[in-house]
């Protein structure tokens, strides 16, 4: 990658934020993790063969040979109306209440985070986002040339603690927080959710800061148990602006999010949007329409979270009985990942290519820390592989780590190769 740079005879012409998009760390393995005989824990992409295709399939044909004039043309900055009210009808399963008039169609959660970074950030300013974070969304904070400040998170998502004194740092420090990013249920990439009684705190001091809240909730109604968690929006609708997205809970390829935002912000929203894309996909946006009017969505979510549960389960029950003394990790009670944590001494990313070898692949914790952090830990994804190729999978990683602890213990230490940076995601590894 880095020869690619050296060698860019455009380098100099170049905007000062371009240096902010580099290629992430997977993205140089990407060739090898693909190969079949390699147990990809890295992807993050939804198991959309697990969708009703034929169904699907039949339905798009008749969209577009009964109403193709309108699916097939331009549509509105803002996304189709109906779409926006059947997209309320979707936030009220986590306590909002949203009106159509102030939702955005977006290309997936990605181009809201896009729009809203660029109607926000000026270079330099701050943006406050839980360590780990979303590499996607740490891709885009760099391109707007963001600092990103880190707040920790625990298994009890976001720790209020932590967020009041940074607030509070920053304060004094006279420097003013733009927004605080945070996903706050079934975390990408630690697969933590925040506490009802840490949703409320978190309200609170982000009031008492004055701090705007961007909710990024692409998982929220892929939860294990229970009923879904009411979405930090639901109790301050002026704060939050809130992302949703159709990626997991339909499918990823169609790319329809969307944004709810206070409705001045809406407005810039819109014409940030306009001068981007013009307006979304009609055919997807239409695509969706349908699938929510006439096919058995609930019943399907309800599927994909009974099949990503199983997977689930599968990953914890194989850490439990095969990852070495000193492996810690989270246990999600909903979405895509695991996030682990290396005895003292190891480190994931220079482990990696050692993995791939072994035949399993990860992505290394250094991707989702705007700072470097991360360095001894890994995200893990239960979502694409099926059950025995989980099982399998953690039996070569556990093994990997094994060596990696018996070469600790010979040489005292595992080399490190240079800082981590902010990646953009690169394919897979959403
Ligand atoms: C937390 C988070 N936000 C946003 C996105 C982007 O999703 P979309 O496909 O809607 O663009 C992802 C994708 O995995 C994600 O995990």
């Amino acid at each position: 990658m880095e020869q690619h740079s050296r060698t860019d005879a455009y380098a100099d012409r170049y905007a000062a934020r371009a240096a902010g998009m580099v290629p992430s760390e997977i993205r140089a393995l990407f060739a090898m993790v693909a190969r079949p005989e390699v147990v990809s824990l890295a992807g993050g992409a939804p198991y959309v063969s697990a969708l009703p295709l034929d169904a699907v399939g039949s339905m798009i044909g008749d969209l577009v040979a009964g109403r193709g004039a309108e699916v097939l043309q331009y549509g509105s900055a803002q996304g189709d109306e109906t779409l926006r009210e059947l997209i309320c009808d979707v936030m009220a399963l986590e306590g909002v209440q949203g009106s159509a008039d102030d939702v955005v169609v977006t290309v997936g959660a990605q181009q809201a985070l896009d729009l809203i970074t660029k109607i926000f950030i000026d270079p330099g300013d701050v943006v406050l986002a839980e360590a780990p974070s979303y590499v996607g969304a740490l891709g885009t904070f760099a391109a707007y040339q963001a600092d990103v400040v880190h707040v920790p998170l625990d298994e009890g998502g976001l720790i209020p603690s932590a967020l009041r004194e940074t607030l509070d740092r920053l304060r004094r420090d006279g420097r003013r927080v733009k927004f605080l990013y945070t996903v706050p249920t079934f975390q990408n990439p630690a697969g933590v959710t925040l506490t009802a009684a840490r949703r409320a705190q978190i309200l609170e001091i982000c009031a008492e800061h004055d701090v705007l809240i961007v909710e990024d909730n692409p998982y929220g109604l892929l939860g294990f148990e229970g009923e879904p968690m009411r979405a930090l929006r639901a109790d301050d609708p002026d704060r939050v602006i809130y992302l949703g997205s159709f990626s997991k809970t339909i499918a990823s390829g169609l790319r329809v999010g969307w944004v709810l935002a206070p409705h001045a912000v809406r407005a810039k929203l819109v014409l940030a949007a306009e001068s981007a894309i013009l307006c979304p996909s009609n055919f997807s946006q239409l695509a969706v329409r349908e699938y929510l009017l006439t096919q058995p969505w609930r019943e399907q979510i309800k599927a994909f979270r009974e099949m990503y549960r199983e997977r689930r389960d599968a990953m914890l029950d194989a850490l439990d009985q095969l990852m070495p003394d000193g492996c810690t990790w989270t246990r999600p009670a909903g979405g895509f990942f695991v996030w682990l944590t290396l005895p003292e001494g190891l480190d994931a990313k220079a482990m990696s290519p050692r993995a791939i070898a072994d035949r399993v692949a990860y992505v290394a914790g250094t991707g989702f820390y705007a700072d470097g952090g991360g360095r001894r830990n890994m995200r893990l994804s239960y979502c694409f592989p099926e059950p025995h190729r989980i099982r399998e999978g953690v039996r070569r990683l556990a093994a990997v780590v094994e060596k990696e602890i018996r070469l600790r213990d010979t040489f005292g230490g595992v080399e490190h190769d240079g800082p981590g940076g902010v990646h953009t995601p690169g394919p897979g590894i959403v």
